[in-house]
């Protein structure tokens, strides 16, 4: 599926579309291990409550949480969005809700993306209504061009323009979550 063009720019087929390599494997653990030692510097002594947000979520969050030394309880919320497969839908609901008391808690979301910022922007708002003691973001990517609503994430990985990207959980209509790298639309 993969051929190295001249300079190592890894291209692949996900679908109907070409992407090009653009963050790899080892500049995402590594991003993940100073993330983590944020959040444990910040979280030292509580027991922050984290929500990956499914589906895209799930391994970044898996491997952030091995990175950190803060014992968190973890609950995931799932959202659904009514977009095609390349653009955000603006709209939020809730499919998979927590099932725990949040009132006096530290919520610390965990977002593979955050694009436009509706989702994200909706979940503050909502977990706000249910009283914790604080809520915070960590999203490994932010398009900081394109945050339309909700405030920027509280922690982020990588900063990236608006272009489309896949793998690392993200997917493009369904596939190439699998993939251990991320990919730009080529
Ligand atoms: P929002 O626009 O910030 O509400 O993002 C909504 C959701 O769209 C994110 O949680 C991702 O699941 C998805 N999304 C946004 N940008 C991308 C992308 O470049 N690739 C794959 N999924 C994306
Ligand atoms: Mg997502």
């Amino acid at each position: 599926m993969g051929k190295l063009l001249p300079w190592g720019m890894k291209e692949i087929t996900v679908g109907d579309k070409r992407f090009r390599l653009y963050l790899s494997s080892a500049q995402i653990q590594a991003e993940i291990e100073r993330l983590a030692a944020e959040i444990n510097r910040d979280y030292a002594g509580k027991r922050p409550l984290m929500v990956p947000i499914l589906n895209g979520a799930f391994l970044f969050a898996a491997d952030l949480l091995r990175s950190l030394k803060v014992s968190p309880e973890v609950q995931f919320m799932r959202v659904s969005t009514y977009g095609d497969s390349m653009h955000s839908s603006r709209s939020a609901r809730v499919l998979l809700d927590l099932d725990t008391d949040v009132v006096d808690r530290h919520i610390l979301l965990v977002e593979d993306i955050v694009d436009s910022g509706y989702t994200s922007g909706y979940l503050q708002a909502l977990l706000q209504t249910r009283r914790p003691a604080s809520v915070r973001l960590v999203s490994l990517l932010f398009k900081p061009e394109s945050l339309e609503a909700g405030p920027p994430p509280d922690y982020v990985g990588f900063k990236i323009p608006p272009d489309f990207v896949v793998g690392y959980g993200l997917d493009y209509a369904q596939m190439g979550r699998e993939l251990p790298e991320i990919y730009s639309l080529a």
